[in-house]
C-alpha cells in the first residue's frame, strides 16, 4: 500500500526524503512523488513508475541548475486504488489555492460526495477544480476550502485540520504542509499507520519505522485521531478538541541493517536466511524475561470453551497450521478463519471464545475488522504481530510480539516462521495449563522447539540440491501442492508462496481430495510437490503421488520419510530430505524448503522477488 515519508529539520529534505521512500518501497507502490516547501512556495516533483524514475527527474532539474532543495518536505509512494497509476494521480497533491499540500495513505469513502459539494461552488466563482481522479485530492481542497473560505477558524492550521478529518469517512494518515506555515509540518491518522521519528537534525513522519531507522530509533506511536505538529525542535500533540495531549517516544530495537539488503540479492533470500536467529530470539521471548512471558503466564485458558483463528494470507495459513496443534494438543475446538469472512460472517463467539489475531504488519485491514467484531461480540482477542505500536497490537486484549525484526521482501517468510513457533508454543502452554500435559512433558516440547533454529540452519546450509531442482521448473504453467494432515496445512503456504513471486499458477489440495476433482488437472509433465512429514500417514500420501505419478506427472517430495531410500527416486520422483522432529513442528522445517523453492523459481525466471507485481507489504484497505 501506499508509503508516505516527511522530514523538517537542519538538513536538506529531499535526500532524506528520497531514503525514506526507498526504505518504504517493500510497501508496494506503482508511482512516486515528492513535495518541498522551497523557495519559491511548493515545489512538486511527481512521477508515475518506480523510484529510479522519479529520481531521474530531480537529476535533469539538478542538471537545468534548478534542484529540489528545502528543509521540510513530504513524499509519498502511491498504490493505485482510486484513477490509474499517473503522474497527476501521484501524491503529493496541493488544492487549486497552492495553499495546503497533502500526501494521504487509505481510502476516503465520501469523496465524491465532498468533491461534489466542492466543485457546486465552482458555480459560485468559489469552487474548485479537481486536477486528478484520486480521493485523495479532497483532502488538499477540502482542508483549503476550510483555511480559506470559511470566517470561523479560517487560517488556523489545527482547526482545519479538526474539520478536515470530522468531514472525511473512511481511512487515512496524512502528511500536511500548508503555505502559511514553512516551520510546520502535520500529521493525523485514522485506521492506518504513521509514526513520528525525533532526532536532533530533525523530525520524521513515515509509514513504517524502516523509513527512519537510518536517522532515529526514538519514534512516537500516532495514534487514531490525534494530531501532531512538528516542527524542527519539537513535537506537540492534539486531541480532536484541540486539547494538547501527552505523548511519549518508544526506543526502537530493530537495527539499521536489518532494513538493508547486506550482500543477498534480495531481501527475500536475506530474510531467509536469518530464520535460525528470529525463531531464537520468539523462543527465548517465552521462555526468558519480557512481554511476551507475561502473556503466557496471565492467560486463563480454562475460560475458554473454543478458540478461534482469524487472519489474512500467509498469516491465515499459519493460523490453519496452528489449528491442527491445539486441536490435537489442547482438545479445544479451533475454527480458522480469512479475516475478510470472519467480518462478515456474523461468527458465533461470546466471552468464552478467545479469538487470535495473526498479522505480521498488524495493520491489515480485515485483520483489523475482524479484531473489532470480535470484542464487539465480547470474546478475548489475543494478537500476534510483527509491528511494535500496530493498531492490531494496541487493541487486542493480550499480544505477543514475533522477534522477527522488519520485513521488507513482501512475500513473507522469517515472520510466517515466527508466528508459526509462536502458535505451537502457546498450544503446548494452554495443554499444561489445561491438565492435558505434565510440567515434564511441556519442558521436553519446548526442549523440541529449542532445536528447531538449528534444524532450520541445517537446512539453510544445503540449499543447492533445491537451487538445482528449481532451475528446472521455471517453465511450469501450473504447479500443485499436497500433503495430509498439518502436511497440507503447510502445502497452502507453499502454493501461497510460489504463486506470489513466480507468477506461476498454484493450488494446494489435500492428498485425499486429489480423487474427487482435482486430478483431472494432472497431465503429462505437472509437477505435484508432496509434502510428507506425518509418519502414520507416509502410506496414504505417497499413494496420492504414485497417482499422479502414473498419470505422467513429476513429483517433488519433501519431508522425513525414513522409508525413502535411492531405490525409490526416479526420473519422475525427486526427494528432499528433512531433519527429523515431531509432526506437529515439521512445518517449520517444510516450509523452509517451500520458500526456498519459490524463491529460486522465480530468480530464474529473473523477477522482481522482493516487489511482486500487483501486491502490497501491508495491506490497509479493504
Ligand atoms: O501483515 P499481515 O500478516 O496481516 O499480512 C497478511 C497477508 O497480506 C500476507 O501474509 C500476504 O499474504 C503475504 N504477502 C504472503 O507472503
Amino acid at each position: 500500500m501506499c508509503g508516505i515519508i516527511g522530514y523538517i529539520g537542519k538538513e536538506d529534505a529531499v535526500p532524506i526524503i528520497i531514503d525514506g521512500l526507498k526504505k518504504l518501497e517493500y510497501r508496494g507502490y506503482d508511482s512516486a512523488g515528492i513535495a518541498i516547501y522551497g523557495q519559491n512556495g511548493f515545489d512538486v516533483v511527481k512521477q508515475k513508475g518506480r523510484l529510479a524514475a522519479l529520481e531521474e527527474r530531480l537529476s535533469s532539474r539538478q542538471l537545468e541548475n534548478n534542484p529540489l532543495s528545502g528543509h521540510l518536505g513530504i513524499g509519498h509512494t502511491r498504490w493505485a486504488t482510486h484513477g490509474e497509476p499517473s503522474d497527476i494521480n501521484s501524491h503529493p497533491h496541493v488544492g487549486s489555492r497552492n495553499k495546503i499540500a497533502v500526501v494521504h495513505n487509505g481510502i476516503i469513502e465520501n469523496y465524491r460526495q465532498l468533491k461534489e459539494r466542492l466543485e457546486y461552488s465552482v458555480q459560485n466563482s468559489e469552487g474548485v477544480t479537481f486536477a486528478s481522479q484520486t480521493d485523495s485530492e479532497v483532502i488538499a481542497q477540502l482542508a483549503e476550502h476550510y483555511y480559506c473560505m470559511d470566517n470561523v477558524n479560517a487560517g488556523d492550521l489545527i482547526d482545519t485540520v479538526i474539520r478536515v478529518s470530522n468531514a472525511v469517512e473512511g481511512s487515512y494518515a496524512l502528511g500536511i504542509m500548508c503555505i502559511d506555515e514553512p516551520d510546520v509540518l502535520i500529521a493525523v491518522k485514522k485506521d492506518n499507520p504513521l509514526i513520528i521519528g525525533v532526532s536532533d537534525s530533525g523530525n520524521f513522519i513515515a509509514s513504517d519505522v524502516p523509513a527512519v531507522l537510518k536517522y532515529t530509533k526514538e519514534v512516537y506511536y500516532l495514534n487514531d485521531k490525534e494530531i501532531a505538529v512538528i516542527r524542527s525542535g519539537s513535537v506537540q500533540f492534539f486531541n480532536m478538541d484541540k486539547e494538547p495531549l501527552h505523548k511519549t517516544t518508544e526506543t526502537v530495537t530493530w537495527s539499521m541493517d536489518s532494513a538493508e539488503k547486506g550482500g543477498y540479492p534480495h531481501f527475500m533470500l536475506k530474510e531467509i536466511m536469518e530464520q535460525p536467529k528470529v525463531l531464537r530470539d520468539t523462543i527465548q521471548s517465552v521462555l526468558g524475561e519480557g512481554a511476551n512471558k507475561n502473556v503466557f503466564d496471565n492467560i486463563c485458558v480454562s475460560r475458554f470453551k473454543k478458540i478461534a483463528i482469524a487472519a489474512c494470507g500467509s498469516a491465515y495459513n499459519a493460523g490453519v497450521t496452528a489449528k491442527y496443534v491445539f486441536e490435537k494438543l489442547c482438545r479445544l475446538s479451533v475454527e480458522t478463519d480469512l479475516a475478510s469472512e470472519f467480518r462478515y460472517k456474523d461468527p458465533i463467539i461470546d466471552n468464552k471464545t478467545l479469538v487470535i489475531l495473526v498479522s505480521q504488519s498488524g495493520e491489515t485491514a480485515d485483520t483489523i475488522a475482524a479484531m473489532r467484531e470480535a470484542k464487539s461480540k465480547g470474546a478475548a482477542t489475543l494478537s500476534i504481530v510483527n509491528v511494535l505500536g500496530s493498531t492490531i497490537a494496541k487493541e487486542a486484549d493480550y499480544c505477543l510480539f514475533t522477534a522477527a525484526g522488519p520485513e521488507i521482501a513482501v512475500a513473507t517468510t522469517k515472520a510466517f516462521s515466527a508466528q508459526l513457533v509462536l502458535l505451537y508454543m502457546l498450544a503446548i502452554r494452554f495443554a499444561h495449563k489445561l491438565g492435558l500435559l505434565t510440567e515434564y512433558d511441556e519442558q521436553e516440547l519446548f526442549v523440541e522447539i529449542a532445536a528447531l533454529p538449528y534444524k532450520v540452519s541445517a537446512i539453510l546450509e544445503q540449499t543447492d540440491a533445491i537451487q538445482k531442482y528449481a532451475s528446472t521448473c521455471v517453465g511450469y504453467k501450473s504447479i500443485f501442492f499436497i500433503g495430509r494432515n498439518i502436511d497440507y496445512a503447510i502445502a497452502l503456504e507453499g502454493s501461497l508462496k510460489l504463486k506470489e513471486i513466480s507468477y506461476i499458477h498454484s493450488e494446494a489440495y489435500a492428498g485425499g481430495e486429489l480423487k474427487h476433482g482435482t486430478i483431472s488437472l494432472v497431465e503429462e509433465n505437472t509437477l505435484v510437490v508432496t509434502i510428507s512429514n506425518c509418519a502414520s500417514l507416509f502410506g496414504k500420501i505417497m499413494s496420492n503421488a504414485q497417482q499422479v505419478i502414473s498419470r505422467g506427472a513429476k513429483v517433488l517430495l519433501i519431508g522425513n520419510c525414513s522409508e525413502i531410500d535411492d531405490d525409490t527416486e526416479t526420473e519422475k520422483l525427486y526427494y528432499i530430505s528433512l531433519p527429523h522432529v515431531s509432526d506437529i513442528f515439521s512445518p517449520s522445517l517444510s516450509v523452509v524448503v517451500l520458500q526456498l523453492f519459490s524463491y529460486y523459481v522465480a530468480a530464474n525466471k529473473g523477477l522482481d522477488i522482493d516487489k511482486p507485481r500487483n501486491l502490497a507489504k501491508s495491506v490497509t484497505v479493504e
